[in-house]
């Protein structure tokens, strides 16, 4: 069953049970309430009658002057001890024969239900004793017809009230229930062309009001979004990375073509061509280890978070640096253990990434500076080197992005390191900040926070 009739069913029942309810209600109030108001003004006529009764009268006066006080079907009675019926007067003999007379000393009332011509029908009786009389009571019975009549017109009007009720509540069920369940339908089928086509595509949403429907038609759509995003930079990166490694390809085809014309015969060439595909392959072979580090960054719960000392971390790192490079590099620091809370394989790495840049991109001295500021561990790394354009700065953390391409397949360079670099500097919360002048050097500033809220947690 779909959930729109399910929720139009559902609350055309609640409504109907609460409509049956005050039915009731309003139904024995009202019955309620009018048989009162009967009981009063036949009460009030008896005390009249009462007050006008002489009981030195003799009997022959007596029925006459009660018969004025009679009703539509009606019985007035005198009645003594033992239920003897002195008196009686009435103009409705079957009432009469149905209700038996009753001698009472306390004023009473009652209802009684006879079996009259057409069904069942109410009376309604009133006793009250006639105190200055010889042990005598007044007894007035009288049919409710009137009220039979209200009752059937009040059922009648609840009834049409409920009808209609129902009627409004199925048809502005249907239609609320289509309105809530518009945009849900509206994902629904989007997301069934999606699953056909293959193509995310976003919800048109209509009506702007926050509501949580709103919220979940916007989520689905920033889904898409990032979805989308995904999929850009995923089609990106295989068209990048194949076209950086069509250049080393093609260096080892052509090296290998001329072995094979040539074959080992020209000493020199045979050696060129070997070097050159060595060195080209190891640059594949590195550039495919690169890409899987990247793939493994896509995961954003990669971190291995524990507590690491900056110092120590650095030390080591220049240490082997120093004996592979053969280069200077001088640690400085005033504090000593710098405690941040990282994983320590991918801080390393991006250090070596930065350290890598300064080597390759200078021949002079390099500094790494150790610092804390306020919240933030700082690793600064400064070079006197080739220094990078202003203009280029934002775009070295592009992927692939190289700002000398033809110096930089000399120095081995695949430009990725700096956009790995900025991606784990973002896993850890931090930010990296790059200053350089053409000519005269650069200087990288990497802040990590020292508490990290995985940790604290
Ligand atoms: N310290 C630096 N001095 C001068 N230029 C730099 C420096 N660091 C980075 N660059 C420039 O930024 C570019 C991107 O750097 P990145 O580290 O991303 O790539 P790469 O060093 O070319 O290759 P990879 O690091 O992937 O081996 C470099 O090609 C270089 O032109
Ligand atoms: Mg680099």
């Amino acid at each position: 069953m779909k959930i729109t009739t399910k929720i139009n069913l559902l609350t055309t029942v609640w409504m109907l049970c609460i409509l049956m309810i005050i039915n009731f209600v309003v139904f024995f109030l009202f019955m309620k309430t009018t048989v009162n108001m009967e009981e009063k003004v036949l009460l009030q006529k008896a005390e009249d009658i009462i007050k006008g009764f002489d009981t030195n009268q003799s009997s022959s006066n007596i029925e006459p002057k009660l018969k004025d006080y009679l009703t539509d079907h009606t019985f007035i009675r005198i009645i003594q001890p033992k239920n003897k019926v002195v008196h009686e007067v009435t103009n409705d003999q079957l009432l009469s024969k149905k209700i038996k007379g009753k001698y009472t000393t306390t004023k009473q009332s009652q209802t009684r239900l006879i079996s009259a011509e057409n069904g069942e029908e109410e009376v309604l009786i009133v006793r009250l004793p006639i105190k200055h009389g010889n042990n005598e009571s007044l007894e007035i019975g009288e049919r409710l017809s009137g009220l039979e009549t209200r009752k059937e017109i009040l059922r009648g009007i609840l009834g049409f009230c409920t009808i209609l009720a129902t009627v409004l509540s199925l048809l502005g069920g249907r239609w609320l229930a289509n309105m809530v369940m518009r945009p849900i339908s509206n994902m629904i089928n989007t997301m069934e062309e999606i699953e056909k086509s293959g193509v995310p595509k976003k919800i048109v949403i209509q009506n702007k009001t926050r509501d949580e429907l709103y919220t979940m038609a916007s989520t689905f759509n920033r889904m898409i979004d990032r979805l989308q995003e995904n999929l850009a930079k995923q089609a990106q990166f295989v068209s990048d990375a194949s076209h950086e490694l069509k250049t080393p390809l093609t260096i080892i085809k052509s090296y290998a073509n001329l072995l094979r014309r040539q074959g080992l015969e020209n000493q020199d060439i045979a050696e060129e061509a070997i070097h050159a595909i060595h060195t080209e392959a190891t640059r594949i072979q590195k550039m495919t280890d690169t890409f899987l580090d990247l793939a493994n960054l896509e995961n954003e719960n990669v971190l291995e978070i524990n507590k690491i000392n900056l110092v120590s971390l650095c030390e080591s790192i220049l240490k082997q640096l120093k004996e592979v490079y053969k280069r200077e590099i001088t640690l400085h620091f005033e504090e000593n253990p710098i405690t941040i809370y990282a994983d320590e394989l991918k801080i390393k790495q991006v250090i070596i990434i930065l350290l890598d840049n300064a080597i390759k991109y200078s021949q002079e001295n390099i500094e790494v500076f150790l610092d804390k500021k306020e919240k933030h561990a700082m690793i600064q790394i400064k070079d006197y080197g080739i220094g990078i354009p202003v203009d280029e700065i934002d775009n070295i953390f592009e992927r692939f992005y190289r700002v000398d391409k033809a110096r930089s397949r000399e120095t081995g360079g695949s430009g990725l390191g700096l956009h790995i670099a900025k991606r784990i500097i973002k896993l850890h919360k931090g930010h990296l900040k790059i200053n350089s002048k053409e000519g005269s050097g650069t200087k990288v500033e990497l802040f990590l926070p020292i508490y990290n809220e995985q940790i604290q947690d």
